[in-house]
This record gives C-alpha cells, structure tokens and sequence, in this order.
C-alpha cells in the first residue's frame, strides 16, 4: 500500500529538527516536535519560533500565519505520543547506538507500516534500517542547512527497503516544495560527498599558515561567486558535523583529501563548533573585533602594465582610477630601458605578440614545444624578455598569465619578484585578483601588491605560488571529484548539480562550471595541479570528455 502521511514527527530539536519542523508546519501539516527532555523540547520551541519571528520582521510571514504555524506543532519529550505518526523523521546526533536506541523503540510505538525516516548525513542508513524490526519502511530523508531555506532533499533507498516507499517520500518532498534527488546508500550521499572533502581541502589549505582565512573564503565566495567561503560555511555546518562526515568519507574512500584536518579535530576537541558555539573558524561572540583590514596605504605609487588584450586595458584603467601612475606599453617597439627600477611591472598577455614567426606558424626557435606552431612567445629576444633583462630587485613583476610568466622567467634575474596574478571573472560578490606569493616574495612586497589590487576595487586573495593558486585547486577539485562520482554510477550530472544548487546554494551546478571552463582547462589543470601533489589526477570520464570535446550536459 502506497503510504499516506498526515501526521509527522521529528525526533531532535537542534538546528536541523527544528528547522525541520518548521518546513512541515509552515505547510500544514500537524508536527509532533520531539527532544530528549521538556528543556530540550522547550530549546526546539525557542529555535522554531525565533526563526518564524525572523520571517514575520521580515514581512514573510504575518502574524497570524505564524500562530498558525506554531499552533500545528505539539512540542513534547514522550515518544509514546506518537503512536498515531505516519512518518517519523529522526534529526538526532550522528552516533549509531542513539539511533538504534530510537528505532527500537519506535519499533513497540508506532504503527508497523509506519515509514521511519533519518537525517543522517554521515552514518550507513542500511546499518540503522537493519536494526530495526520493519527495515522495509527506513529511508533516508536529508534535508541541509538552513532546512527552512535550502530546496534539497535527499532521499536514501536502502538494499531492504520495500519498492513504494522512496516514490511516496519523492513525492512529499515535492509537496513540501522541495527538490528531492533520490540516491543509493553512500557515504556522503551527493551533496556531502562532494561539499565536505571541498570543506576538508579548504581547511587542509588554511592549517598551512599560507593563506588568510579571510582570502581563502573570499577566494570561493567572490572567485567562484558560491554563497558563502568554505570556512564560514563550516561554522554554519558544524565542524563537529563536517569532522564526522570527513571520517565516514575517510573509511568509506581512505582518500587522502577526505580525512578530517588536524585543526578541525583540534577545534572539534576544543568544542569551537562554529556559529553554534559561539566559535569555530571565525568569533561569532558579541565582543569579537572586526576582521583587520589591511588598508590601501603600501600600494605602489607607480605601475607600468606591459601587454595587449581587455585584460591590459581592464588593469591599466583600475590602477589609473586607484592614483596609480601608469605607463602602458602595448607596443613590442617601445623602448622599456625606462622600466628600470619600477616598483611594479605587470605583464599581460603579451607573450603572443612576442615572436613575429608565431602569428604566421613559421616560428623556429629552439626547443619550442615539438606539438606546438609557436614557441609560446619563449623566443629569444621577445618583448617580454627585453623587458626583464631591464628589471632588477627593486621591481616586483606580476605576470597575469601562465605564457607571460614562461616568457620572462629564466631571463629574469633569481632576485626580482615574480608573481602570478589570475584576475578571475567578476562574481556577484565582487572580482577576485589572486596572486601567488613564494619563499622569496618579502612581505612587504606582497603588501604592496594587496594594497594596490584593493585600491584599484578587486578583492585580493594571497596564496602560495603553486599550479592552480587558492580557487583553481579548489575549484578544479571539487569538480573533478563530482566527475568521479558520475563515472563511479551513483548520480547523473544533472543530479549532482540539482544536489550543489538546492543543497548548498550553488549559483550554478559543478557540471555546468564544468562545461563552461572546458574539460580539457579542468583536466590539464589537474595534471599540472597532481605535478605537486601526486594524490590529484584527473579521473579517466574527464579525460575523455577533454579528449572527445564533449560537454556533460546536454
Ligand atoms: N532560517 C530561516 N531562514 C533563513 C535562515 C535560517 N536559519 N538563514 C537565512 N535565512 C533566509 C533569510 O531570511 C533570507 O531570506 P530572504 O532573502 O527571503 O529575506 C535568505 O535566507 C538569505 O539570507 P541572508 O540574506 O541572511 O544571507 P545569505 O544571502 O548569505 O543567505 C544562506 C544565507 C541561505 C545560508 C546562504 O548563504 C547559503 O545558501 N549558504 C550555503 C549553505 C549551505 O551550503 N548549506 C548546506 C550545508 S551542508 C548540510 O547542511 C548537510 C549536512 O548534512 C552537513
């Protein structure tokens, strides 16, 4: 028989139960909202209402709705009043004996064809359906944080479950006007599979000392333009939630990248839980001072951008604009013997231009890339060249792009600064200049570069100097992991997008970045990233769409 629910109950009241809660009753549905004690049913109370609080001040809900709504849900601490339940959805914390404990129970209260369902977002649901006396009727139901706000829902089948009972859960999703993504029992599901190793990297990445937790969330929010930086949204999450969902990953996988950091269980040990705790990553307490800003006052008060192309142009008008002195030299005839001692020099996709044979396919230059038409604008005596064989340790030189960088180093002397800079593509959140910093860079250089760039209205991110900097290593991972769980059979593309978009607020899917970056940049961007870290290859579907030229999406 197909099941039928009109009456609901949520077991744990913490962050998700009660926004869990909320979503139920918000669509009238009558909720029996449980916790451990009256006090611990009462804290649900507090959290359910404070949240309704917020939509009415915010003219999303009236008054009266919000009774309403309050009204449907019977706050309780006996598990025995939900003999009448057709659904139960459990939202307690991730440890397996807590869950058999309550299934067993629930097993001598509710009716048997009652569906039984869980939150979980790390442990086996086969393992907790297969403690229960009625293991047919357990499936997973994972809702993400804020529940309230966020469309995804997960929904786990099991080996045992019986046939009706995922479609009937599909289907009350979509009632509930969520967007459900019906999946198989893996560690990690979709969404946490591919969000919580992303998490793991980023703060892999932090723990190093190399980047500013500040540039490596900017790095993702305003670089990849999601809605929040890895770090900050570990502190919604829980690192107490991402430190376990890590090491059901790290069992399931034994991926490197998957293991949880050692500074996440330090925080973990500390209880520095994030936002719940009033610390994690960032102080949320009232009396935390505000982030230092690193202010405008090292930037350089002359630049010279040397190259051609909307970049050259973009870079040399927001300098101009920030009270830089610009000299811009588009020409490969200008004479550059003045550049000597410049305080910055940027080049900028100038290296085509370099060498006069490349554009007519008859360059000769030795040693130049045997598959390759041109030297890459490597050629002795290039425009680049001239320009480094002029500077010396008083100029740092910020080269915007990897042919621009081939094209002067070696002739640069080893005393001069150079740096990659990637201008990333403006976001909603704003437009990312990155540079890379290396054992050389002082930190006085590396201050005046983020002075200038914030100056001149980007958002700066400092990184090491090392292949794919801070957002293409993030970025090219985390995509690269969601193509190996396509190629692995357990989603499609379009799931996975729906499950980073409706679950996490992903502005665009990781397959439609994907496409637009091109599987060949992401794979070669792998390889070059894996030339430092042996654990990174692209994974053989990637490869294949980079050699075929195939889109994942239709
Ligand atoms: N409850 C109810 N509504 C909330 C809310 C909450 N806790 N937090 C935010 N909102 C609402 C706001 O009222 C606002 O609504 P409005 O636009 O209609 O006025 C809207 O959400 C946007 O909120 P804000 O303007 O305050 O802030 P943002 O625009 O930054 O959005 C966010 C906040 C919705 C949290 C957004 O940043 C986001 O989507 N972040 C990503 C969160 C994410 O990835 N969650 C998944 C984590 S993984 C998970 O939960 C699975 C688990 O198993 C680990």
């Amino acid at each position: 028989m197909v099941p039928v629910f009109s009456k609901v109950a949520v077991i744990g009241l913490g962050t998700m139960g009660a926004g869990i809660v909320e979503v139920f009753a918000k669509a009238d549905f009558p909720v029996y909202a449980v916790d451990g004690s009256t006090e611990l049913a009462e804290r649900g109370r507090g959290f359910v209402t404070k949240s309704l609080e917020r939509a009415v001040s915010k003219g999303k809900l009236s008054e009266a709705d919000r009774d309403a709504t309050l009204e449907r849900i019977t706050f309780t601490a006996e598990l025995s009043d939900l003999a009448d339940a057709d659904l139960v959805i459990e939202a307690v914390p991730e440890r397996m004996e807590i869950k058999h404990s309550i299934f067993t129970a629930l097993d001598d209260i509710v009716r048997p064809d009652a569906i039984l369902a869980s939150n979980t977002s790390s442990l086996s649901l086969t393992e907790v359906a297969a403690g229960t006396r009625h293991p047919e009727r357990v499936v997973g139901m994972h809702f993400f944080n804020p529940a309230p706000v966020l469309q995804l829902v997960e929904v786990i089948t099991t080996v045992l479950l019986a046939d009706d009972v995922a479609d009937a859960i599909r289907d009350l999703a979509l009632k509930l006007g969520k967007k459900p993504v019906v999946v198989g029992d893996r560690a990690g599901f979709v969404a946490n599979a591919l969000l919580i190793p992303y998490l793991a990297r980023a703060i892999a990445l932090y723990q190093t000392g190399k980047v500013s937790r500040v540039d490596l969330d900017n790095a993702c929010k305003v670089g990849i333009g999601l809605p929040m930086g890895p770090l900050t949204l570990s502190d919604l999450v829980g690192l107490d939630v991402v430190h376990e969902v890590c090491e059901v990953m790290y069992a399931a996988t034994k991926r490197a990248s998957d293991a949880s950091p050692s500074l996440l269980r330090q925080l973990v040990l500390a209880k520095r839980l994030g936002r719940k705790t009033g610390q994690g990553f960032y102080d949320y307490s009232a009396d935390a001072g505000a982030e230092e800003d690193a202010g405008t006052d090292a930037m350089t008060a002359s630049a010279a951008i040397v190259g051609k192309g909307e970049l050259a142009t973009q870079l040399a008008g927001a300098f101009a604009k920030a009270g830089v002195t610009v000299t811009a030299i588009d020409d490969p005839e200008t004479d550059v013997a003045d550049l000597a001692g410049s305080p910055l020099v940027v080049l900028v996709g100038g290296a085509e231009a370099e060498c006069a044979n490349c554009d007519s396919g008859e360059c000769d230059v030795e040693g130049k890339d045997a598959d390759s038409a041109c030297c890459s604008g490597a050629a002795p005596g290039n425009w680049f060249s001239d320009v480094a064989e002029v500077l010396d340790a008083r100029t740092v030189v910020l080269a915007a792009d990897e042919a621009s960088e081939f094209a002067v180093a070696g002739v640069l002397d080893d005393d001069v600064a150079l740096l990659p800079l990637r201008v990333h593509q403006e976001t909603k959140h704003g437009q990312v200049a990155e540079f890379g910093v290396s054992l050389g860079t002082t930190d006085e250089q590396a201050a005046m570069v983020r002075a200038t760039l914030t100056a001149a209205g980007f958002v700066p991110v400092a990184g090491p100097a090392r292949p794919g900097l801070v957002v293409d290593s993030l970025l090219f991972q985390h995509v690269g992991d969601a193509v190996a769980m396509v190629d692995a059979g357990y989603a499609t593309p379009q799931d996975v997008d729906t499950a980073m978009t409706a679950g996490c607020g992903y502005p665009r899917g990781l397959f439609a970045i994907l496409d637009d970056l091109g599987a060949d940049v992401v794979a070669d961007g792998l390889l070059e990233q894996g030339s430092v870290d042996p654990t990174v290859v692209p994974n053989p579907l990637l490869v294949e769409h980079a050699v075929r030229d195939l889109p994942f999406l239709d």
